[in-house]
């Protein structure tokens, strides 16, 4: 069986396409990305590399081609461009006779999410369960490795400002849910179904402060910003607007509660658990 990937040079696609490296023969696996370049030592190993763009829906065709399972993991183009992007590629998917096709959104995503990538997300869904075509979702929780990432500015802050309230959520590292999308891309019984792969515990943003104050020694406590002032805060790190918005967006929708959703999925499915937020701090400050 032919696996397909597109978005397989990113971040979170790289890691899917190592942990299905693991699990599936390299020739039955086709990557595809704007910069099969990126891709040489996969391809050295075996990998059908191929070019396919989002934005061209013939290169798609082209690289969809023998694909019988084809995961789309999203651009990070903004929700008017990534409807197009969704369009042309479940009309390709259609066009070069793809069985099953599997998507990542968030957790929470539903009409009326405040989130500003939402409208986009759920469209995905809808379009790939009008698709025709087999379909699994997988709603990913924030990811993990970014607040890990963030932890030289929480300490320099002596805060996580995300405007959140008592709001939780299942933070998830990006290598939790490309191993559980790899199995899923190789498994049985995935038909159909919606998967909140998030991490092992509900975590408001006070228990993110006393999980970096305890791994580092360094005294961070909870003081809640509001939206407005927290992007501030973004753009003086040097995060675009745009980013900053989308990040804001996604920490309302934690404080009205919509990314409390159930645990356990990437267990029941991987039969391993992800990691807590706990161990990948800790992980981090011991590889300084
Ligand atoms: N849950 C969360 O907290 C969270 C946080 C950040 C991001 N996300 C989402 O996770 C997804 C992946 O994120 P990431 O961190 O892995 O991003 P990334 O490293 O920037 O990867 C994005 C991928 O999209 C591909 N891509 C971009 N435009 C494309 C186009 N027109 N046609 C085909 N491929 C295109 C890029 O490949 P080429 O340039 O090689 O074509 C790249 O492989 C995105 O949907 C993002 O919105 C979620």
């Amino acid at each position: 069986m032919k696996i397909g990937i597109i978005g397989a040079s990113g971040k979170l696609g790289r890691l899917v396409l190592d942990h299905l490296m693991n699990l599936a023969a390299a020739e039955d696996i086709i990557a595809i990305t704007r910069t099969p370049e990126t891709l040489a030592a996969h391809a050295e190993r075996g990998v059908d590399v191929r070019h396919g763009d989002y934005e061209d829906e013939e290169s798609l065709i082209a690289a969809f081609q023998g694909v019988e399972r084809l995961l789309l993991v999203p651009s990070k183009a903004v929700p008017a461009e990534r409807r197009e992007q969704q369009d042309n590629a479940v009309r390709a998917a259609r066009h070069a006779g793809v069985k099953h096709l599997l998507t990542f959104t968030v957790s929470g995503t539903s009409p009326g999410n405040p989130f500003a990538i939402n409208p986009a997300l759920v469209y995905a869904e809808m379009s790939l369960f009008q698709s025709g075509i087999a379909w699994t979702i997988m709603r990913n929780g924030p990811y993990a490795d970014e607040v890990v990432d963030w932890l030289p500015s929480i300490i320099e802050l002596g805060t996580v400002p995300y405007p959140t309230g008592n709001g939780k959520a299942g933070y998830v590292s990006r290598d939790d849910i490309a191993r559980t999308a790899a199995t899923i891309l190789v498994g049985e019984n995935h038909t159909g179904k919606i998967y909140d792969l998030v991490g092992p515990e509900l975590l408001s943003t006070e228990d993110l402060c006393k999980t970096v104050a305890e791994v580092t020694g360094e005294a961070v406590v909870y003081v809640p910003a509001e939206a407005g002032d927290y992007v501030e805060i973004c753009l003086e790190e040097g995060v675009s607007e745009e980013l900053a918005t989308i990040l804001a967006t996604m920490y309302i929708s934690i404080a009205e509660k919509r990314m409390e959703v159930r645990l356990g999925a990437i267990e029941r499915i991987t039969g391993t658990p992800p990691r807590s937020m706990r161990e990948l701090m800790t992980e981090r400050v011991a590889a300084k």
